[in-house]
Order: C-alpha cells, then sequence, then structure tokens
C-alpha cells in the first residue's frame, strides 16, 4: 500500500528572513522542496505528491519540479495547487483533491527534508494499526508555561513531554473527519494530529528522529548543509 502526500509549503518563510518562501531557499545545490520531495521518493512508500504553495508560486513551482523530477523523483504523480492563510487551510485545499474512498495520506512539511525512510515507515505501521498517527521526539530542553509579563506560571513534566513533527500519517476518512470538525469548531491548531484529536480519534506516537529538523531559522540552513555532507547527498 502506497501513501499520497499531502505537502504543505504555502509559508511565507518569515523566520527565516529572506524575504521569501524557504521553500525555493537552495540547500546542497537544491531547492529545500526539491530536497524534501527526494526524500520522500527515496522511501518507496509514496505514490502520489500534493505539494501546496502560494497561489502566485504556483507556476513557478511546476516548472522547478518538472525540471527536476527525472533526476530527483521519477514515477511519483505529482501536482501543486494553492494553500490558504494558514498552515491548516493549505493542507484543506490539498486535501480536497483527494477523492479516494480509502487508503492512507501523509502531510509532511515541505521545510522537513531529513524525516527519512525510518521515521516513514514507523509511522506507516503505527497509523496501520490505529488509523492516526505521529512521528514525535522525547524534548531536549525543559519546558514552562510563562505569562504575558514574562513570569514563569508552572513547569510541566518534561517525562510527559514530546515534540512532534511530521510526517504525520492517517487513513483517509479519518483525516477527512478531522477537518470536517475543525469546519464545524473553528480553532487555530499547528498540527493535523490536533484536529484529529479534537474529532475524537486517538492518534498514536512513532519515534521520528532529531535530525528530522524543520527548516525554520538562519541556523537551519547550516544544520541542513551538515546533514547533507553527512549523508553524502548533493544535487
Ligand atoms: N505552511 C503552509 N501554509 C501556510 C503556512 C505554512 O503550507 N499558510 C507550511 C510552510 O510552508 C511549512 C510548513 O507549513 O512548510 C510549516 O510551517 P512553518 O515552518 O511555520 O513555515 P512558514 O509559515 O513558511 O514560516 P514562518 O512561520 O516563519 O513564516
Ligand atoms: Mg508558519
Amino acid at each position: 500500500e502506497l501513501l499520497t502526500v499531502i505537502v504543505p509549503a504555502a509559508g511565507a518563510g518569515r523566520r527565516m528572513g529572506l524575504g521569501k518562501n524557504k521553500a525555493f531557499v537552495t540547500v546542497g545545490g537544491m531547492p529545500l522542496l526539491v530536497l524534501c520531495l527526494k526524500m520522500l521518493a527515496e522511501t518507496r512508500m509514496v505514490r502520489r505528491i500534493i505539494m501546496v504553495v502560494r497561489n502566485w508560486e504556483i507556476a513557478e513551482t511546476e516548472k522547478m519540479l518538472q525540471e527536476y523530477q527525472p533526476r530527483c523523483f521519477p514515477g511519483i504523480d505529482w501536482q501543486v495547487t494553492a494553500g490558504g492563510k494558514e498552515r491548516q487551510d493549505s493542507v484543506a485545499n490539498g486535501l480536497a483533491l483527494i477523492t479516494d474512498e480509502s487508503g492512507y495520506v501523509a502531510v509532511h512539511d515541505g521545510a522537513r527534508p531529513f524525516a527519512g525512510t525510518d521515521v516513514f515507515s514507523r509511522t506507516f505501521a503505527k497509523a496501520k494499526e490505529c488509523g492516526a498517527a505521529i512521528a514525535a521526539v522525547p524534548l531536549k530542553d525543559t519546558v514552562k508555561i510563562v505569562d504575558t509579563h514574562g513570569f514563569v506560571v508552572s513547569t510541566p513534566d518534561r517525562s510527559t513531554l514530546c515534540a512532534v513533527q511530521t510526517p504525520q500519517i492517517f487513513e483517509i476518512h479519518v483525516l477527512r473527519k478531522g477537518y470536517e470538525y475543525l469546519k464545524e469548531h473553528p480553532f487555530a491548531v499547528t498540527d493535523d494530529a490536533s484536529l484529529v484529536e479534537a474529532s475524537g480519534h486517538p492518534v498514536a506516537v512513532a519515534e521520528g528522529s532529531y535530525e528530522n529538523i524543520k527548516v525554520t531559522t538562519p541556523e537551519d540552513i547550516l544544520l541542513a548543509e551538515k546533514i547533507l555532507e553527512k549523508r553524502g547527498i548533493s544535487g
């Protein structure tokens, strides 16, 4: 069984500070988004990819993907669609293009090119057991709840906390139900499992990877170059 993957990449990349969508930033000689698609293809678990970028970036994205496909992600069926204001709007737009009644869908950030085959296969295995699964790693830092005046309110027990990543993999009807719930009870989420949880479906946690970084701030580009070097990947 193969996955359809929704790849949200319709953000502004504000924290990267380059004044453009970080999906197009060059890392290891390739646009970040291409690196991500190459990784997805290399898992051999993916059949179809739905890329979500900002409306005015669709044409350049299509051109870029056509150019890199033969070398980086041959044989994968892909399409590009327009995102929305928030990440959840972008994923909803991608999901709207999936008409399959059954099967599995993964949501994977365009800014996470290092998830890799092991993380995908662990997460997919748990999704097959329970219908919804996410990759996560134990937190390295202590977390505190802080009030608006800059004072600590409390310190949650770190041993119960996980940093959540993508992929997040769902039976298609489970993710659809989550997004229907969101439509009826709008709220802001930063991942897809949140709305699946809110709709009442259990979500299993699979072991992610500390290398599965979300390229977010300028330091992450340096780290990404190092991870590529270590893995011997280049454009
Ligand atoms: N994303 C999206 N649609 C949005 C906002 C974000 O598809 N309206 C995507 C981003 O492109 C990224 C992923 O969701 O691949 C994770 O979001 P984040 O790391 O926050 O990226 P940006 O929103 O681009 O960055 P920033 O928050 O710094 O502006
Ligand atoms: Mg963002």
